[in-house]
C-alpha cells in the first residue's frame, strides 16, 4: 500500500516548495484538460473557457503569515497559507461551475478539505465564486506527498466582476468611497442575473435542438 505523507514534514526547502507545488498545479492541469476533452467528446461542447494557475509570490506568502502572526518557516507557510497553488477555472455558465466541482470531488485521490460557495452566498462585496480547498498527491522518487491547491471556479462575468473589483480595491487600499462599494454590489447584481439569463437561453437553444435531432 503506498503511504501518503502530511506535506508539512516532507517539505523543507523554499525549492521544494517550488517543486512540489508546481508539480501539484500540474496534476490538477492535466485532470481539468482530460475532464475537458471527455466532456467535449460526450456532449459536445467544452465546460471550461480557460484556466489560469499560479504560484504565490514568496514575498505575498511571508506578508500573509505575518498578517496572521506567525513567523516565517517553511513549516508554517505548508501548514497555514493554503492559497501557495492556486487555479482559477472560468466557465460560461454557472451550472458548469458545479458540474465541474462535482467531476473534482469524484477523482478518488483527490481530497476536498473545504468548500466555499460563494455563488449560493455572495461576500458582502459582490465577489461570487466557488472556492474548493483540495489535496492533490504528487509522487516522489522516494515518498508521495499530499499537496494543497485552492481552486477557484467562477463564470466569465463573474471573472470580470472580481477583477475591477480587485483593481478598484487595489488603488483605493481597500477603501473605496461609498458610491463605488455600492455600484460594485449593484453590478454583482447585474452579473447574477446575466449569468442566470444566458443559462436560460443556452438550455432552451439545446432543447430546440434536441428536437429538431440535431
Ligand atoms: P485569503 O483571502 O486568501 O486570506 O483567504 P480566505 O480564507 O479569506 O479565503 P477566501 O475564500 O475568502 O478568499 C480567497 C481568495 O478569493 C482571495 O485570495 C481572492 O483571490 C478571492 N477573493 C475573496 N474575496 C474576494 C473579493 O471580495 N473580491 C475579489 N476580487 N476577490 C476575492
Ligand atoms: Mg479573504
Amino acid at each position: 500500500m503506498e503511504i501518503l505523507l502530511d506535506a508539512e514534514n516532507q517539505i523543507e526547502t523554499w525549492q521544494e516548495v517550488t517543486l512540489v507545488y508546481n508539480a501539484a498545479l500540474k496534476q490538477i492541469n492535466t485532470r481539468l484538460e482530460i475532464l475537458n476533452d471527455e466532456f467535449q467528446h460526450v456532449h459536445q461542447y467544452n465546460p471550461i473557457e480557460h484556466i489560469k494557475s499560479r504560484i504565490k509570490t514568496s514575498e505575498s506568502i511571508v506578508k500573509k503569515l505575518k498578517r496572521h502572526g506567525y513567523e516565517s518557516t517553511i513549516e508554517n507557510m505548508v501548514k497555514y497559507v493554503n492559497d501557495i497553488a492556486g487555479v482559477r477555472i472560468i466557465c460560461s455558465f454557472t451550472s458548469d461551475i458545479y458540474r465541474i466541482a462535482e467531476m473534482i470531488r469524484l477523482q478518488s485521490d483527490i481530497h476536498v478539505i473545504a468548500v466555499k460557495d460563494y455563488i449560493r452566498v455572495p461576500k458582502p462585496s459582490g465577489y461570487k465564486s466557488y472556492h474548493m480547498l483540495v489535496t492533490v498527491p504528487v509522487f516522489l522518487s522516494d515518498r508521495t506527498v499530499d499537496v494543497k491547491v485552492e481552486i477557484q471556479i467562477r463564470t466569465v462575468a463573474m471573472d470580470f466582476w472580481a477583477s475591477l473589483e480587485h483593481k478598484i480595491n487595489y488603488k483605493f487600499e481597500g477603501n473605496a468611497p461609498a458610491h463605488v462599494k455600492e455600484e460594485l454590489v449593484e453590478c454583482s447584481r447585474m452579473v447574477s442575473d446575466l449569468d442566470s439569463r444566458m443559462q436560460h437561453l443556452n438550455e432552451e437553444i439545446k432543447a430546440l435542438s434536441a428536437e429538431k435531432g440535431e
